[in-house]
């Protein structure tokens, strides 16, 4: 370590396509927290940064579900994933997201250099195209079987089942996500990376140079380098994302996995005008947390990018977690088998903690794990309030009755070997969980400040202060046992509570509210939790007076467990409901991209309807009077099987007005009505709530 000045650490950036469940924060963002907490409190120079990946068909694909615009979704979960992850305690230094101005110039002008070197070649080829929904399908626009293990719903860049890395060539009968069609061959450009060309780069940068990574993660990259890299495309066919900044290049965007790592190095330069201080200088260590799914592109591909464009440092390490299942099955956004964490919050207010420690204990390091409800009860009740909050609880307790409630003093003199034992433990836990922490062994760092708490249980059961004050004043006169007994409970005590000062500051990286609650109870300041204080048997002050214990671990009743469980079963089955019904409806899919001229042409106004009657002989059609302001109109709308037509008099609403006239049922139409469809199918009028004059131009 001591040959670094500084930490850089990133957390995966989630895409803003949905809320973020425990497999989110078990996978890296907890681990992440963990280690820039633990560095902070060593003091060293860190700098934690995310933000959410807003761009690339995730978003795109769950727009058109929702039925809304790409950037209404990102906005709406960016600001619900940033509440989660800091409700969870997850202390970013700064959490931005991808569609800002800072990291829209960083990317395209990341990609400008490479492609002023030379670097990229320009290729034309044959891809897949959905001719209903005239796109090109990438990535997740189109699904098929998986040659490698014939799962019929393997994504165009990765199966879900085995982990597969596939582009869209090598599903077998594939189709496209969007329309459900066989998709097209047809021809487009794009810019490849030519990542062969840093194959003997990556081979000793990572086979030779990082033998130290965790096992998982070097077994997959060593996969990858042995079977030979290709020529990646860096572009796509799209209207979302960021724009590939050449001229030729009319509705192609950067692949979002070339602009979303460039991510870390925006949110840098938000956060500090010194961030090349934590990019460029040799003297950093960058560390990448992230899920395993995500190894390939923090390990081999954006190593590569950085590389190919100088000046940057590369990860040190990249500590990826495998995956956590819930209850026995793969966590699966779409069929809701999750355990959110916005509702988690709500559900059990003030046991941020406790599920920090539970996906920390739990922590799928090396494999995959299992997180179950009766687990975490488990957890809770049998670790975190039986033997840690048990022990600070008693400790407390029986100072305040045997010490009047002030840090007894600590008598050389009558130290016997079980005070002797528990000052040992002290001193070397502090150095068993330290290196943990600096080899990224999270679980057994957690474990060993567990155990430091089991042994002052243990110690102050066999020193048994509360029956030796009792027993020596049945057998001594009171003072005589006050002397012989007093020393042996000072000692006890003194230990228990300096013991206390340890557990929080070794706590605190994983448990920082629990960490909070102590240093309150114990009347020290913050700077109390740094981490050159562990170890140390004189943190608290003898004559010290401390507060009142309060509980730091409520116990989890069956019930709440239950519950849970029962919420989980019932989330998958309404989900599913859900899935069948949305299932036969149309796909409402986005338009290509037009020029501002075209949108211009179109005369939209706004007004209000005077009058509305059914036409005869057609069920779906109103006709209507619309006052514009300068000018009376009839338009037939096909609304009739929405609203009735005394209910819509006096509604405002926005009309094209100078579509070409159109008979229907014999009554001149004049221009069109905007509606828009929500998620039930009903049309919702496309109104002005700002009191407008009719006949107002909308642009
Ligand atoms: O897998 C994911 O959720 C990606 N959004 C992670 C991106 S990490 C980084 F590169 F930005
Ligand atoms: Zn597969």
């Amino acid at each position: 370590m001591s040959e670094f000045k500084r930490v850089l650490v990133t957390a995966a950036l989630p895409y803003a396509n949905g809320p973020v469940h425990i497999g989110h924060l078990a996978g890296c963002y907890i681990p992440a927290d963990i280690y820039v907490r633990y560095q902070r409190a060593q003091k060293r120079d860190v700098k934690f940064v995310g933000g959410s990946d807003e761009h690339g068909v995730p978003i795109t694909i769950r727009a058109m579900k929702e039925g809304v615009t790409p950037q209404q979704i990102v906005d709406k979960y960016h600001e619900q994933i940033k509440q989660s992850l800091g409700q969870m305690g997850i202390s970013f230094d700064i959490y931005s997201r991808t569609t800002s101005p800072v990291h829209h110039k960083t990317a395209a002008d990341f990609f400008k250099k490479l492609f002023d070197e030379g670097l990229f070649e320009e290729r034309e080829s044959e891809q897949y195209y959905d001719e209903k929904a005239n796109m090109f399908l990438a990535d997740r626009y189109i699904v098929g079987t998986c040659p490698v293990c014939s799962n019929d719903n393997a994504y165009g860049d990765q199966c879900e089942r085995c982990g597969s890395a596939l582009s869209p060539d090598q599903l077998i009968n594939p189709r496209s996500t969007l329309s459900d069609v066989v998709p097209v061959k047809k021809k487009t450009k794009h810019w490849y990376f030519p990542l062969q060309d840093y194959e003997s780069f990556l081979k000793k940068w990572i086979l030779e140079d990082h033998t130290e990574w965790k096992n998982n993660v070097f077994g997959q990259c060593k996969s990858w380098l042995d079977n030979g890299l290709q020529p990646r495309a860096m572009t796509r066919d799209s209207n979302w994302g960021i724009k590939v900044p050449l001229p030729d290049a009319e509705g192609k965007v950067l692949y979002v996995w070339f602009d979303a790592p460039i991510g870390y190095i925006s949110a840098t330069k938000e956060l500090t005008e010194n961030w090349a201080d934590y990019w460029c200088k040799e003297d950093t260590k960058l560390v990448h947390f992230i899920g395993k799914d995500n190894i390939v592109f923090h390990c081999i591909i954006f190593p590569a990018m950085l590389k190919a464009h100088g000046n940057f440092v590369l990860p040190d390490n990249v500590p990826a977690n495998e995956f956590l299942n819930i209850e026995g099955d793969k966590v699966s956004t779409s069929r809701n088998w999750a355990v959110w964490v916005h509702e988690y919050v709500k559900d059990f207010p003030g046991c941020e903690d406790v599920l920090r420690y539970v996906l920390c204990a739990n922590a799928p390091e090396n494999k995959d794990n299992d997180f179950t409800w009766k687990d975490f009860q488990d957890r809770n009740n049998n670790e975190l309030a039986s033997i840690f909050g048990n022990f600070i609880n008693r400790t407390f307790v029986l100072m305040h009755k045997l010490c009047e409630g002030k840090v007894p003093r600590l008598h050389t003199d009558v130290l016997d070997e079980k005070d002797k034992g528990i000052i040992a433990d002290i001193e070397a836990a502090k150095g068993k969980v330290q290196t943990a922490l600096e080899h990224y062994r999270f679980r057994d760092a957690l474990y060993e400040v567990i155990d430091l708490s089991r042994k002052g249980n243990k110690y102050m059961q066999e020193k048994e202060p509360w029956i030796l004050a009792k027993s020596l004043t049945q057998i001594f006169p009171k003072e005589e046992a006050e002397t012989i007994a007093q020393k042996s409970i000072d000692n006890c005590l003194h230990l228990c509570l300096q013991l206390t000062a340890n557990l929080s500051i070794l706590i605190n990286p994983f448990l920082p509210a629990t960490a909070g609650k102590m240093t309150y109870m114990m009347k020290v300041v913050e700077r109390m939790l740094d981490w050159e204080n562990a170890g140390r048997i004189d943190l608290l002050k003898p004559g010290y007076a401390l507060r009142a214990p309060e509980i730091l671990f409520r116990k989890i009743e069956d019930a709440e467990i239950e519950a849970q469980i029962q919420k989980l079963k019932a989330g998958v089955a309404e989900t599913a409901k859900t899935i069948e019904q949305v299932s036969t409806a149309p796909i409402s899919i986005i338009k290509p991209e037009i020029q501002f001229d075209d949108f211009a042409k179109i005369d939209l106004r706004t007004g209000v309807i005077l009058s509305a009657e059914k036409v005869a002989k057609a069920d779906k059609l109103l006709k209507l009077e619309i006052d514009l302001g300068y000018e009376k109109r009839t338009i037939v709308s096909g609304i009739a099987l929405h609203h009735a037509p005394e209910t819509i008099v006096g509604k405002r609403v926005v009309v094209v007005a100078n579509l070409a006239p159109r008979k229907m049922r014999g009554i001149e139409s004049n221009g069109m009505i905007l509606m828009a469809e929500n998620s039930d199918g009903k049309l919702i009028f496309v109104n002005s709530d700002t009191e407008v004059a009719n006949g107002s131009s909308v642009s």
